[in-house]
């Protein structure tokens, strides 16, 4: 059974990592944890409080975290995601409320009270994550996995070098790759393997509220915001890390040195990955690098889409 804590900023991609989560019954999610990105941290948190509810989660623990950058002024993707964070999908609003605490604190009392056994999935800036990290470095020991969107070792998306997630936040990014565990890296390359294209958006009509609420509107608000490359429809860039915690046989993944670029005049946010470290058996005795994450390259995208119809066809939205 897989135990998951998600750090996420909803997020019309987070959206759907959440319900992947709680649409597997083989999953537990253990909390959420907020941080600013797509939108203010104000509105990341009413949305996961929002979607927890509406998926028949109200009981989920949800702790805000970071409202700002570690050091930078915010970053916002509003363009692609709504000024709501959600592409105006009408999903309503929430009548639970907010967990009390600090995400980063929350991400820590989670790991230290059940070493090994938690996975934690970072899908928004990694501010949270190094707030925790910084405060309590034994976290890279307790976590049984940490899987991260963001990144790409080819380009980025929102400035040709940096993917959003590591673009918002360089210092923290670069504090998570620096802090001695191996994260999974579920980057760009990986994720725009997984794109709406027309059959998929046809099966996703079948999910009832979920899908006319939430999947249906919030994709077409995403087809609308002329994303790059839309001809080949938006990817679903955040289930891909969820679907990488229940299902890794569907990736390929390869061991690499990852280091965030937190100085350059164009490249601020990009991540650095360098494959050399995996070249022979013994890798790190001949380029003298070692690895510090294990880069995912290829989706099985056919069995990929069977996962997340079988989960979203298990959430019971109201
Ligand atoms: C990432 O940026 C955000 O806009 C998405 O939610 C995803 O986490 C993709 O670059
Ligand atoms: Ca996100």
């Amino acid at each position: 059974r897989a135990r998951i804590l998600l750090d996420c900023d909803p997020g019309i991609d987070d959206a759907m990592a959440l319900a992947l989560v709680l649409g597997t019954p083989s999953a537990e999610l253990v909390g959420v944890t907020t941080v600013a990105g797509n939108v203010p941290l104000s509105r990341t948190t009413a949305n996961a409080l929002r979607l927890t509810e509406f998926f028949g989660s109200p009981e989920t623990p949800v702790v805000a975290g970071s409202a700002l950058p570690l050091t930078r002024p915010s970053v916002f993707a509003e363009h692609v995601h709504g000024s709501d964070g959600l592409g105006g999908a009408p999903v309503p609003e929430h009548t639970r409320s907010l967990t009390p605490g600090f995400g980063p604190d929350f991400i820590i009392e989670q790991l230290a009270a059940a070493p090994g056994e938690i996975t934690l999935i970072a899908i928004g800036p990694m501010t949270n994550v190094a707030l925790a990290v910084r405060k309590e470095p034994r976290i890279v020991e307790w976590a049984r996995e940490f899987v991260i969107m963001g990144g790409s070792y080819t380009r980025g998306n929102i400035t040709p070098a940096a993917e959003f997630n590591f673009f918002a936040d360089p210092e923290a990014a670069a504090v998570v790759f620096g802090a001695g565990w191996s994260p999974v890296l579920i980057g760009l390359d990986l994720t725009l393997q997984a794109r709406i294209d027309r059959d998929v958006l046809d099966r996703w009509r079948a999910y009832g509220p979920l899908s006319d609420n939430l999947l249906i509107p919030s994709i077409a608000n995403y087809f609308d915001n002329g994303l790059g490359e839309q001809h080949l429809g938006p990817a679903v860039h955040d289930a891909c890390a969820v679907a990488y915690c229940l299902r890794p046989d569907l990736f390929r993944t390869r061991r690499a040195r990852t280091n965030i670029e937190t100085a350059g005049a164009y490249t601020s946010g990009m991540s650095v990955v360098d494959f050399g470290v995996a070249a022979k058996d013994d890798p790190d005795a001949t380029t003298g690098r070692t690895a510090n994450s294990l880069v995912a390259t290829e989706l099985d995208t056919d069995a990929f889409w069977d996962v997340m119809s079988d989960a979203f066809a298990q959430v019971t939205a109201t």
